[in-house]
This record gives structure tokens, C-alpha cells and sequence, in this order.
């Protein structure tokens, strides 16, 4: 007998405001290449919510297409994953709307990362910002995903999307799926090298504080030379705030070898920070130097990108047509004429 199985969804997405980082490979990309072969994918570069912050319209476009390129570098294979510009799909920001009249402004006031970026001193605080973890939970219920592979920082909005999705269930009959994140045991909240108590991040970390996924040899190598560690010399995996930045590079190390912590810290018993960031730096270039020239490949290559970017939005363009409708019915708008 025939048996037809239903494959689960994956979706996620990563914002194209600067260059994609170490952190983002190892939070959530190198769960994408992982989980491309068992599920229906779907990953986005989320262009709309950059926009919370001021860009630059011809870096924003440039930074887009880089995105693209980068997902293809890592691994993602095009004819396996429906990859697409959020802004190329209708109703992400229709489905906002929508959601936005369901979420409390309290829920969104407890949200960090809205804290913590409104509190920077001199922060641009406009409504997007406040309201963006309602077009993150769209994206998310759009496709009725059903794991959401992100890092440590977007749990806090997964779990809204949850609470969202919920609550619509509850007061219009079942509708969206309630998804689930998949957050890495390690590597999770990779961390400035520079200052490692604070996130490794594209658009607030200083350009020697995060190792960009196209950076040349000679940067990485340089600023893995220059990271932050502390006046002691032991390889040793330990959770006090002193030892955060050995902490951090282990932890990279491990996420990039596949080997565990504990031998890697046989491995560099009696070896100092030294050996050990050497060690490191030819790791990471040897992982990264591929990615880089194959993007770098592909964005000579714009009718290529264009190409997976058409076929990558019209399969999500059905999907979002279709929840798209079946929210309008339940919530009662008048079905248009077509
Ligand atoms: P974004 O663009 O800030 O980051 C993209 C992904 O990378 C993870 N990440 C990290 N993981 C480990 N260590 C770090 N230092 C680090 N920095 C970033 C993030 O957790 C994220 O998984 N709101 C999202 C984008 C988004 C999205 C979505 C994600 C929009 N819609 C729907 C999933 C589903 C964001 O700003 O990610």
C-alpha cells in the first residue's frame, strides 16, 4: 500500500543588515544544511525587517543578494530549499496586521530584544522595531512551520509566535501550527571576540569583534590572534565571567571540528592561548575561505541568484496565498471577487 508521508516544515530567516557572522553559522545556518534533506524548507532573507534600523538602499540590495549567496556557499542546496526574499512573498505584512490586533502590548514590552536595542543611548526607537516580533511570528504561521532552527537571542520570539498562534486558534478554530524552535546545545550564543559578554552580532559588534563568514584569511587569522582572552594560560572550558572569552573560542573550535570540549582541552593540555589560536584561526579559514569564494563566485552570477530567488518565491508565494485566504475566512473578511 502506498503510504504518503507528510513532511514537516522548517522555516527561518536572517536579516541582511551587515555581514553575516560566525555566529549566525554556527546558531542557525548549520542547522538550515542540516535539516535540508528531511524536511520541507523554507529560508528567507528578511529584508523587511531590516528595516527597523536606517539602510543605505543600495547596500540594503546588495546585502540582500550577498545573503542569498551566502545560504548557497554554506551548503543550502537551491533545489532543495525554497530560498526567497521575505519582501518578495504578499502577505507577511498582511498576516502582521492581522496578528498585531491579537498581541498585547505587554507582551510585546517584555520582549529584551526590544529593550535592549530602545535602550542604546541615541537608538533610532520607531514603530518597526517595537512591532517586529509580530512579522517575525507572520513569517513563522504564514507557512505553518513547524520547527524554526534559530540561536539563543530569537527564542524569546518564538515563544510569542507560539503564544500568537494560540490565541488565534483558540478564538477562530484551529488554523496555525504551533512551532518549535531548534536552538544548537552549543554554540547557540556565540560571542563578541572582542567583548565576550556581549553577542557576536552583524550590526552592533565592532569590526574586530565578529568573524565574518566572508572575510579574507588574513582578517580571520588576525582577529583571532587579537581576541579577547584572560591572563591565565590553561585550555579550559569553565563558566566563570573571567574565562568567557576562552570560553567562546572553545566553543567555536568545537562547533566547527565536531570535536567535544573535552578533547579539545586534552588535545592543548599543556599547550598555551597561543598554540591553541593558531590552531583555531587555520580551522576557521579553512572552513570559511570555500564559503567565501563561492559566494563571491555567485554574485558575478546575478541571473543565477535571480533564478532561485523567482522559483524560491513562487512555491512560497502559493503557500502564503493559501494561509492567507484561510485567515480571511476564519476572521471574517468578504472573499474578493477574482
Ligand atoms: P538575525 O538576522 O539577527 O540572526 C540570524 C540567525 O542567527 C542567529 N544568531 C546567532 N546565533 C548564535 N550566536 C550569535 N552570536 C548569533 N547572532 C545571531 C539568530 O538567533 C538567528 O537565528 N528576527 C530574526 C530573523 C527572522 C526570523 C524569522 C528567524 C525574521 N523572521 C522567522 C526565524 C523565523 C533575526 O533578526 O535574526
Amino acid at each position: 500500500m502506498d503510504e504518503q508521508v507528510i513532511q514537516k516544515t522548517i522555516l527561518s530567516g536572517i536579516q541582511p543588515t551587515g555581514q553575516l557572522t560566525i555566529g549566525n553559522y554556527i546558531g542557525a545556518m548549520k542547522n538550515f544544511v542540516r535539516l535540508q534533506n528531511d524536511y520541507e524548507t523554507l529560508y528567507m532573507v528578511v529584508d523587511l525587517h531590516a528595516l527597523t534600523v536606517p539602510q543605505d538602499p543600495k547596500e540594503l540590495r546588495h546585502k540582500t543578494l550577498s545573503v542569498i549567496a551566502q545560504y548557497i556557499s554554506v551548503g543550502l542546496d537551491p533545489e532543495k530549499n525554497n530560498l526567497f526574499i521575505q519582501s518578495h512573498v504578499t502577505g507577511h505584512t498582511e498576516l502582521t496586521w492581522i496578528l498585531g490586533c491579537l498581541t498585547g502590548l505587554g507582551d510585546l514590552n517584555r520582549m529584551t530584544q526590544f529593550k535592549d536595542k530602545s535602550s542604546k543611548p541615541g537608538a533610532n526607537i520607531n514603530a518597526g522595531l517595537y512591532t517586529y516580533p509580530i512579522l517575525m511570528a507572520s513569517d513563522i504561521l504564514l507557512y505553518n512551520a513547524d520547527f524554526v532552527p534559530v540561536g539563543e537571542d530569537q527564542k524569546q520570539h518564538v515563544e510569542l509566535t507560539r503564544d500568537i498562534a494560540m490565541k488565534f486558534n483558540y478564538r477562530y478554530s484551529d488554523t496555525f501550527t504551533i512551532p518549535e524552535p531548534i536552538i544548537p546545545k552549543s554554540g547557540a550564543r556565540i560571542m563578541d571576540l572582542q567583548n565576550p559578554l556581549a553577542k557576536m552580532s552583524k550590526s552592533d559588534s565592532g569590526e574586530s569583534g565578529r568573524l565574518a563568514l566572508i572575510d579574507e584569511p588574513s582578517v580571520i587569522a588576525k582577529k583571532i590572534k587579537s581576541a579577547v582572552t584572560d591572563s591565565g594560560s590553561e585550555i579550559k572550558f569553565s563558566e566563570d565571567e573571567e574565562k568567557a572569552g576562552i570560553r567562546n573560542l572553545l566553543t567555536i573550535y568545537s562547533n566547527l571540528t565536531e570535536l567535544s570540549i573535552a578533547d579539545i582541552e586534552l588535545k592543548y593540555k599543556s599547550r598555551g592561548y597561543g598554540d591553541f589560536k593558531k590552531d583555531l584561526a587555520d580551522i576557521v579559514v579553512e572552513k570559511l575561505s570555500p564559503i567565501k569564494l563561492k559566494h563571491d563566485d555567485l554574485m558575478k552570477n546575478k541571473d543565477y541568484l535571480e533564478s532561485v530567488l523567482k522559483s524560491g518565491a513562487e512555491s512560497a508565494q502559493k503557500k502564503a496565498w493559501k494561509m492567507l485566504g484561510k485567515v480571511y475566512r476564519k476572521i471574517g473578511l468578504v472573499q474578493a471577487a477574482r
